[in-house]
């Protein structure tokens, strides 16, 4: 379905050095597979997912969807090809003066649906599988976080897309609107047959999600494994970065606590001390 071959995005700034980005990758996402990539800040997931749908242009390589190289074509066939491709911005990127169900036929006036009884068709359909049909007259500032999400994914829905790319589709959110918000993304994948490519720092997200993961650092592809990998408490990744990502919590070292913050009969020592309701 997707198929990026050796993939590079080099960004030359005038005057700056350039950075490559995205640094010779290439990747298949089989038709209806939920596809993650996780990597730190930085690592190139962004770009390489705005590399699917030449949002960003790469420097080299193709971009196949369904055997059409998209570097290849014009733009008024590049337009066309993008029609089935949504995408769910990192960040809501929703038009704040405008209201919910205006967004979402925002999208579909972008992909060249004329005439506005068909728009707001689908746009009512779109908002309906996210359970939103409820605040189509809503602006976006009346909305809660989860809500503008999933409004976000119903405008990335409404032009009826075979391919959906999600950027950090719930860093913003708390746990349970997240767990609701890859509800969704599952449900349209499953129900929809809608092939996925999902980018995160939150290995949570890969869990839950996906079928497949690639790791990202410094704009190459490390390591790819089978997500229900994960679920083995044998399965170990074999990149540094990679276990970093899959090993839980964050650590953090504060030194040892001043003493005066210590309960009374208590004193720092190198042995770990418990202290009732905080750190060890
Ligand atoms: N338009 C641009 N011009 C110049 N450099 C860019 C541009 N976009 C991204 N970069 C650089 O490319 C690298 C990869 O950026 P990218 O946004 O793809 O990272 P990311 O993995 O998505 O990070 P995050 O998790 O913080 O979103 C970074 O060093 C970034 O500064
Ligand atoms: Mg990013």
């Amino acid at each position: 379905m997707i198929s990026l071959c050796n993939v590079s995005t080099v960004f030359a700034d005038h005057g700056k050095d350039p950075i490559t980005a995205v640094d010779d990758v290439s990747l298949e996402v089989p038709r209806g597979s939920i596809q993650g990539i996780i990597g730190f800040s930085g690592a190139g997931k962004s770009t390489l997912l705005r590399n699917i749908n030449l949002l960003e242009r790469p420097t080299r390589g193709q971009v196949l969807i369904d055997g059409t190289d998209l570097t290849q074509l014009n733009e008024e066939a590049l337009r066309q090809a993008r029609h089935q491709i949504g995408m769910i911005f990192q960040g809501f990127n929703l038009v704040n003066n405008l209201t919910v169900e205006q967004n979402v036929e925002l999208s579909l006036k972008f992909s060249g649906v004329k005439a506005s009884a068909p728009r707001r068709a689908r746009a009512a359909e779109a908002l309906e599988i996210v359970e939103l049909a409820d605040k189509a007259a809503a602006y976006p500032a009346q909305l809660s976080g989860g809500q503008k999400q999933r409004v976000a994914i119903a405008r990335a829905l409404a032009t009826r897309p075979q391919v959906l790319l999600c950027d950090e589709p719930t860093s913003a959110l708390d746990p349970f609107t997240t767990a609701t918000v890859l509800q969704y993304l599952a449900d349209i994948n499953r129900e929809l047959g809608i092939t996925v490519v999902v980018v995160t720092h939150e290995m949570e997200v890969i869990k839950a999600l996906t079928d497949h993961v690639a790791v990202m650092e410094s704009g190459r592809i490390v390591e790819r494994f089978a997500a229900h990998q994960l679920h083995d408490p044998a399965f170990s990744p074999s990149t540094s970065i990679g276990q970093y990502l899959v090993s839980d919590g964050i650590r953090i070292d504060r030194g040892a606590p001043p003493l005066d913050t210590l309960p009374s009969g208590l004193e720092s020592s190198d042995e770990p001390v418990a202290v009732a309701g905080g750190r060890a």
